[in-house]
């Protein structure tokens, strides 16, 4: 970290927490709770075995400190005293020991260290039934067993959807991170290397590997870039490289960044396919308002997309008719994107409001992630793609969209794969601010 960022996070930090202390205090009172009690949570074990999977912390804590590896530990929150946090340091010489909190949170916390997990016990509320216990299940310790009661949760998770100044900085750090990955990503593509070696750059340039990395890598070179999730790497270069698909974030402190480009290794058509996308997506990013209908933005870039399409000579039918007949869900399959924060695919997406319901997704459109209206500092992603997939295209040959398809184009295009473009945008009164493209022009 770099002093002027910790001088940033350290202005930023105590609004953020007065933040959360306001939304606790509102949540409590609706389930008429008096504390919020919040496991870090614990190890888990591979099934028959010894090894401990990567330990992931559950979001509700990591929301309030910049914190991360601490099984074990917990936060307790009673509106009107100081957050307190039960820190787990146990005497371990087996493992890495969580290091002594130190920064500009810990002077925000009353700070009790334990050395069991049972230790714990007596300094958690004396009356459980009196907490909101937010948590999975394996994290439950004597009486505090989680019970994430809806009215706390639901309040919870839809204003998390807001982000905080101190998380906006966190979050513009995560992308700074992984555009310096893309970088590399992108310089090794053009140098032949192989998926696995594009993966090993990427590592090396970010400083972060599967443990730190919000979500797995998604690296695929020619048709591999239509695979949505592509996840295999091979391990040898292909003989000839055509295209490449990177969709890989960086983490900060517990927030995620998650982008996606896609190059073309000559100036060739498919590179212009990847500029129309390219316009489309930066017209999207414009959309990005306090005010605008998720949905909505979805549905132009259904329509966009399928201009592109018509333009490219891929289809011969109008963008409505594309919509109508779903030849555009074939060649872009799932949503626009998704709320993006603490967790990539982060909560709340679907809230009617912070009393619980849910806004159904357009119909027609299962993997829309979101469909709530933005409001001043939503964060999400915007993704838009197109892609060359046969099991898609295959289904709208026996209808009649299949008159619609310029199939020859369509096979001439096949082995680039795909096409994604992904920045982390924040809607503001000002503009929609593209965390994403900043950091790409930033040198
Ligand atoms: N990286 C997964 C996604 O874009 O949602
Ligand atoms: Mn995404
Ligand atoms: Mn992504």
């Amino acid at each position: 970290m770099t002093d002027t960022l910790d001088s940033t996070l350290a202005s930023l930090y105590p609004e953020h927490l007065s933040i959360l202390q306001q939304r606790a205090a509102e949540a409590l009172q609706r389930a008429e709770l008096d504390h919020l009690v919040v496991p870090a949570g614990v190890l888990r074990y591979q099934y028959f075995d010894d090894r401990d999977y990567p330990f992931a912390v559950n979001p509700q804590f990591k929301a309030w400190l910049p914190v991360t590896q601490a099984p074990g530990s917990w936060l307790v929150i009673t509106p009107g005293s100081k957050p307190r946090l039960i820190f787990m340091q146990p005497h371990d010489y087996w493992h890495t020991v969580p290091s002594d909190p130190t920064g500009y949170w810990p002077s925000e916390f009353e700070i009790s260290i334990i050395r069991t997990p049972d230790e714990a016990l007596k300094l958690l509320p004396s009356n459980p039934a009196r907490c909101a216990i937010l948590g999975e299940d394996n994290a439950a310790l004597g009486p505090f067993v989680p019970n994430n009661p809806p009215a706390v949760l639901d309040y919870l998770e839809f204003h998390r959807h807001a982000k905080t100044a101190y998380e906006i900085a966190m979050m513009r750090e995560a992308t700074r991170i992984g555009v310096i990955g893309h970088r590399a990503a992108e310089q090794a593509f053009r140098d032949g290397l192989s998926e696995f070696d594009i993966h090993l750059a990427y590592c090396a340039a970010t400083r972060q590997d599967a443990n730190d990395l919000p979500y797995c890598n998604i690296i695929g070179l020619n048709e591999h870039a239509a695979v949505l999730h592509y996840m295999t790497r091979d391990r040898q270069a292909p003989t000839q490289t055509r295209s490449f698909l990177i969709d890989a974030g960086a983490s900060y402190q517990g927030y995620a960044s998650d982008i996606t480009r896609t190059y073309s290794t000559q100036q060739d058509e498919f590179q212009a396919l990847i500029d129309a996308v390219d316009r489309v997506q930066l017209d999207l990013c414009a959309q990005v308002l306090p005010g605008t209908d998720y949905r909505d933005i979805h549905m132009n870039t259904h329509t966009a997309l399928s201009q592109v399409l018509r333009d490219f000579d891929l289809i011969r039918c109008s963008p409505e008719a594309a919509l109508s007949s779903r030849i555009s869900n074939a060649f872009f399959p799932h949503g626009v994107g998704h709320p993006i924060g603490l967790q990539v695919h982060d909560v709340a997406g679907f809230h009617a409001s912070d009393r619980g319901g849910r806004i159904d997704r357009p119909e027609g459109q299962p993997y829309l992630r979101m469909t709530r209206t933005l409001v001043e500092n939503s964060v999400v992603t915007i993704e838009p793609g197109l892609y060359f997939i046969d099991m898609l295209l295959d289904e709208l040959r026996p209808t009649p969209a299949n008159s619609d398809v310029n199939w020859d184009r369509v096979a001439a295009f096949k082995p680039f794969g795909g096409i994604r473009i992904e920045d982390n945008v924040v809607a503001t009164r000002n503009g929609a601010v593209n965390l994403t493209r900043e950091a790409f022009a930033a040198d």
